[in-house]
């Protein structure tokens, strides 16, 4: 049975952390296929609040088995921490799946993360500075230190000491840091080996065999399409390739794997960090968007950017990912607004783009081409069916299908588990029943 990818849209933080514990809860496997610790969801199941960032979702069901793939980048002082507050709070990691091939965020990895943005001044990216670019690059240059390393002290030295003299070099020549010790790093990650081994394996065939034998999937995307390394706003992106092609790559499927592809995005725009941001809105409307929407970092505790819904941006993810559907969270907020502007179009030395602009400065310099619709004020925070939505709502979403070319399967409307308007038979497939088709 192929599998389900869930991904991000627009500039993550759409709110993939609900969607996935709906559908958690009829998947088998949870696999988390890219990204690190820069990820952060916040779910709330049996009124117990949980924020999760590198652990998959999955971990809250019994029945679900959460794999870390070989494309995530793992802090595992940060991965064992919070298996321990899970446990803490009764819940059993013990069928964690840590991918041997998933690549090891090292304190020189945090060390660069840190200086590199100090360094870059008003060009900074805006990271999350958990290690994330420094890891991947160190991937790419096949200088990485990976989980199965953990498992042979002696490799794990030997490789450490090779890297370790040219960041040292670097951290002290460059940057004025002073150099990290090699005998402390080795104790202190061979302390982390012990408790890992146990979770360590290949993790490519055992997904595969889950496929073969008809269980559900469930790839789940950190970040989103507009952070993507490749498809993204370039350089002010994520290092890792959160589309749902990462999935295959980072997760080691075959394209034919996956056949479901639900695109979360939500009614409005938010990003944090630094970059270009088209329908971002004026301070008034942003900072009402920011209060209603508690638009706050999960893992930073950042204030994020807002603005309006971007559909040249959700085309084009629609596009990249070939999305199945879409699933609009986070509408309640718009109900603050008798008008709300959606952006249809850019605009750059008198020319129109209604597809993604072909180079950066089209984009870093155009303006947002609004349309205004009429909203809505009444509370949808209890609407459970389309014919609880006003007609504003009703409206507003069906020009997001419209302007996307995808059709909404599901609107989420408020934070709790049960705050979720399904679209009736227009939906691919319900969500949280028989999640991989
Ligand atoms: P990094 O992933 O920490 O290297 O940060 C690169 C960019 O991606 C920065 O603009 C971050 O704010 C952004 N970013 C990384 N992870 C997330 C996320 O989970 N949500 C939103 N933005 C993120």
């Amino acid at each position: 049975m192929p599998g389900l990818a869930l991904v991000g849209v627009q500039w993550g933080d759409e709110g993939k952390g609900k969607v996935t514990d709906l559908l958690a809860e009829h998947t088998d496997f949870v696999v988390r296929y890219q990204g690190g610790n820069n990820a952060g969801h916040t779910i709330v199941v049996g009124g117990e609040r949980y924020a999760l960032h590198l652990v998959p979702t999955g971990v809250l069901y019994d029945h679900c088995t959460p794999v870390i793939g070989p494309g995530v980048v793992v802090n595992p002082e940060v991965l064992l921490e919070e298996m321990d507050s899970l446990e803490a709070r009764g819940i059993d990691v013990s069928r964690l799946l840590l991918s041997g091939n998933s690549h090891l965020i090292m304190p020189y990895h945090l060390e660069l993360d840190r200086v590199v943005e100090r360094r870059l001044g008003k060009n900074r990216l805006g990271t999350t500075k958990r290690g994330i670019g420094p890891t991947y690059a160190d991937k790419a240059a096949r200088i990485g230190l990976r989980a199965q390393d953990l498992l042979d002290p002696k490799i794990f030295s030997a490789k450490l000491s090779v890297v370790l003299k040219e960041k040292n070099l670097m951290l002290a020549r460059v940057y004025g840091r002073l150099p990290l010790d090699q005998k402390e790093i080795e104790v202190q990650y061979l302390e982390y080996a012990e408790r890992l081994a146990p979770h360590i394996t290949d993790t490519t065939p055992i997904i595969q065999s889950a496929l073969d034998s008809g269980k559900s999937v469930m790839f789940e995307g950190a970040q989103a399409t507009m952070l993507d390394l490749d498809h993204g706003t370039y350089p002010f992106v994520t290092s890792s390739n959160p589309i749902a092609g990462g999935a295959c790559v980072g997760a080691g499927v075959g394209p034919r794997d996956i056949s479901r592809i639900i695109g979360i995005s939500k009614a409005y725009c938010t990003r944090v960090g630094s970059g270009p941001f088209p329908s971002e809105a004026d301070p008034i409307d942003a900072d009402v968007l920011v209060e209603a929407g508690g638009e706050y970092g999960t893992t930073t505790g950042r204030k994020r950017r807002c603005g309006w819904f971007d559909a040249v941006a959700a085309r084009y993810a629609a596009r990249l990912n070939t999305l199945s559907e879409l699933v609009i969270t986070k509408l309640d907020v718009l109900s603050q607004f008798e008008r709300i502007k959606v952006c249809v179009a850019y605009e750059f030395e008198g020319r129109r783009y209604e597809d993604f602009p072909p180079n950066q400065t089209i984009f870093n310099k155009c303006t947002p081409v609004f349309e205004e619709i009429p909203g809505w004020t009444e509370d949808i925070t209890n609407a459970r069916s389309v014919v609880d939505l006003p007609a504003g709502a009703r409206d507003y979403v069906s020009r997001i299908e419209e302007l996307c070319g995808t059709p909404v399967s599901y609107v989420s409307v408020g934070p709790g588990r049960e705050q979720m308007v399904a679209y009736g038979e227009r939906s691919a497939g319900p969500v949280g029943a028989g999640a991989a088709r």
